[in-house]
């Protein structure tokens, strides 16, 4: 026990499949207790400081959340109002927050940063979201996966869109780990790096998953058990790159044409926020540009899986105090 205890929490290339499978049970043997509303103040009298340099909704609040149920002192540090990376440099800021925190969690650009945070601060740090990856939204969609089939292995999840950045990295490297057969299904130009999908062979030959990279999307989406899908331009990146990406990525935008191929039993996933109708201000800025009125998942699809989707989202907070838990509890 207390086997992850003052580890840090950067990407899962750092974790090997038992330690993933033992966050997921954790995960939801925590479920579990709250939906039973069975007290499980694990991290009683600790601190933790979030740090957000980019935006979020369902991060930020699966960290509060999580935090107050263990019982800790939460203190958010929103994109602006701190003194990180404009006046203090990111080891000066590690070394002060090591001082009054018992764990940080870090969202934002690149993963140079979470590194170096986690090198000065002599405390556990989490990423809550990088450029390259993000590793609590995996625990997540896992815990979903894993709740909907009873279980992870053999299966066929099909990742549709920009498979380059921290979503489709991600993907790949949780299907090598856990042993699901992974689909980047994009153009060329929007697969992973090559050296992290040579990294992730490697986990594959351990755990009996494979990796494939297909531009059309019959093929990858045939016999598929999970498609997923994120939005086309990420927090961060500049607004020019909105139209090469929706000539791009239209035609793998998830649609019915794409999910009826796969497997009847087969979901869709989304890590949220999401474009699938008109009732957001960049959704309406773009349909007046470009005259889409859904981009990389149709509404149609959206709402039949939601139920999915809102789940996965849920599991975010379960995950995430899994991940607290075990870097920081010693009851466990
Ligand atoms: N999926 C996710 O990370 O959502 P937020 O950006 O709202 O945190
Ligand atoms: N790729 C998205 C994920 C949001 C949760 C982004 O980085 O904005």
């Amino acid at each position: 026990m207390g086997q992850l205890l003052g580890k840090n929490f950067l990407t899962l290339k750092d974790f090997t499949p038992d330690e993933i499978i033992y966050l997921l049970d954790l995960a939801a043997d925590l479920k579990d207790k709250k939906k039973n509303r069975i007290p499980h103040k694990l991290c009683e009298g600790k601190n933790i400081a979030l740090i957000f340099e980019k935006t979020s909704t369902r991060t930020r609040c699966s960290f509060e959340v999580a935090g107050y149920d263990l019982g800790m002192g939460v203190t958010y540090l929103d994109p602006k109002s701190s003194q990180i990376g404009k006046k203090e440099s990111i080891a000066d800021t590690a070394r002060v927050l090591g001082r009054m925190f018992d764990g940080i969690e870090y969202r934002g650009f690149g993963q140079e940063i979470v590194e170096k945070l986690a090198k000065y601060s002599g405390v556990p740090v989490w990423n809550g979201l990088t450029n390259e990856y993000h590793p609590t939204q995996m625990l997540a969609d896992m815990l979903t996966v894993r709740e909907r089939f009873g279980k992870l292995k053999g299966l066929k999840l099909v990742y549709m869109g920009d498979a380059r950045y921290n979503m489709g990295n991600s993907y790949m490297i949780t299907c090598a780990k856990l042993g699901l057969d992974f689909v980047a299904c994009a153009p060329k130009a929007y697969f992973p790096d090559q050296k992290l999908i040579d990294e992730c062979q490697e986990f594959a030959k351990e755990s009996g998953a494979t990796l494939s990279f297909e531009e059309d999307v019959m093929v990858a989406t045939k016999d598929a058990d999970i498609i997923c899908t994120d939005v086309w331009v990420s927090m961060g990146e500049p607004e020019e790159v909105w139209k090469e990406r929706i000539d791009a990525l239209l035609p793998y935008q998830v649609n019915m044409k794409a999910v009826d191929n796969a497997k009847d039993t087969a979901i869709f996933m989304h890590c949220l926020p999401a474009f699938h109708d008109l009732e957001t201000e960049i959704g309406r800025e773009i349909h007046e540009k470009y005259g889409l009125t859904e981009m990389e998942v149709t509404d149609e699809v959206f709402e039949k899986y939601a139920d999915v989707v809102f789940d996965e989202a849920e599991n975010r907070m379960h995950t995430i105090k899994a991940v607290i838990a075990a870097t920081l509890s010693e009851e466990i």
